[in-house]
């Protein structure tokens, strides 16, 4: 337990929002007049994370998980809401560069490496960059024994200095950004679907190296991917997305123990083992509706089987609940059977 008052989150990320405008017509777009297109593809999102630990956030294809990351790493502007990384709000002008000279680090880990590896470096050049790119000169003999440590921490082989990220598997290359990552001396990695492109052994090699980093360096984690086991086993901590919002976030123990929002029920069934209690025609899967035209009231209505007039008209604010909170009426309402 922290002091009153005292704020131990390493990141928290308040009311964040991000609307993509999609009007086909230009005229339209820049006089708001005519048919307009908004996405909003992240609504008042709000979390924090506990420095050496992992938040994991999990919900379906298109829910706005990797908008909500790009922002935190500043790859997207937000349209609204605040992202303070130990209390300093990155939007605010020199905020992100002298959290970088300070060695307060974010770093993205994304689910192609090899996207993110410059092909015609050689993997040495590729961690050694890093230094330079976040400040830090150091002599060549220095750089270069850091490599080699650093390539040795994610287990590579020594001679993985002087070959190419084509010449390893989607692992390897992995480890690879991983290393770069603590090149940087980054403190939160943000981990988007970090093994959904491996194969499930391989993905347990990963997990398990993140896992020891996190010990050794007291790194924090946001951790994002659609696969519930994997965030489980990861994460201290679960929010859940539905169409651009946070419909609970939890402790990830009361979140399995205890699912409240329908929609996590929904994505717990995925999960068969755990929930066969649950496995009765509780929910019906149903289609994500779309986004750009998204249901009134609750979001989820269309697809829940607790739905009543008040869903249908009213958005359900967020509220406590034993490890967390949620955002449902039917919750509120005590109507969770
Ligand atoms: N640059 C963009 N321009 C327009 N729409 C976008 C843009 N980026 C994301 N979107 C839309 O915003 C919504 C959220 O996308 P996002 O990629 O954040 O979802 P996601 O939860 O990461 O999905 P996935 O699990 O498939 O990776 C989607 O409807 C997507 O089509
Ligand atoms: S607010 Fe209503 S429709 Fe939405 S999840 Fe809760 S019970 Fe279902
Ligand atoms: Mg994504």
């Amino acid at each position: 337990m922290s002091a009153p008052g005292v704020d131990v989150s390493i990141l928290r990320v308040e009311g964040l929002a991000k609307s993509f405008d999609l009007t086909p017509s230009l005229l339209a777009r820049l006089t708001g007049r005519g048919p307009l297109k908004v996405l909003k593809a992240v609504v008042d999102v709000g979390f924090s994370l506990v420095e050496g630990e992992t938040l994991g956030l999990v919900g379906e294809s298109g829910c706005g998980k990797s908008t909500v990351a790009r922002m935190i790493v500043g790859l997207e502007t937000p349209s609204a809401g605040r992202v303070l990384f130990r209390g300093h709000d990155l939007a605010r002008a020199g905020e992100r560069r002298r959290q970088w000279r300070q060695g307060g680090r974010i770093q993205m880990v994304f689910q192609d490496p090899f996207a993110s590896l410059n092909p015609r470096w050689r993997v040495g050049r590729i961690v050694a960059e890093a230094f330079a790119a976040t400040g830090q000169h150091l002599p060549t003999a220095e750089a270069e024994a850091r490599v080699a440590a650093l390539l040795e921490q994610v287990g590579m082989p020594a001679d993985a200095i002087y070959r190419f990220p084509h010449e390893f598997s989607g692992g390897q290359r992995q480890r690879i950004s991983i290393a770069r990552a603590l090149a940087c001396e980054a403190k939160l990695l943000v981990c988007d679907e970090p093994t959904s492109a491996l194969d499930v052994s391989v993905q347990a090699q990963i997990l398990n190296l993140l896992k020891d980093l996190q010990t050794q360096h007291r790194l924090s984690y946001l951790l994002i991917t659609h696969n519930l086991s994997v965030v489980r086993h990861m994460s201290r901590a679960i929010g859940v997305m539905y169409l651009g919002r946070l419909v609970e976030l939890r402790d990830t123990r009361q979140l399995f123990e205890n699912p409240q929002h329908p929609y996590t029920r929904l994505l717990m069934e995925t999960v068969p083992r755990l929930h066969r209690r649950r496995r009765q025609a509780e929910v019906s899967p149903g289609e994500l509706p779309d986004p750009i035209h998204p249901p009134p009231g609750c979001a989820f209505h269309p697809r829940c089987p607790l739905v009543n007039e008040r869903c249908r008209q009213n958005l359900p604010e967020s509220h406590a609940v034993p490890g967390g909170r949620v955002a449902c009426h039917a919750v509120e309402e005590g109507r969770i059977p």
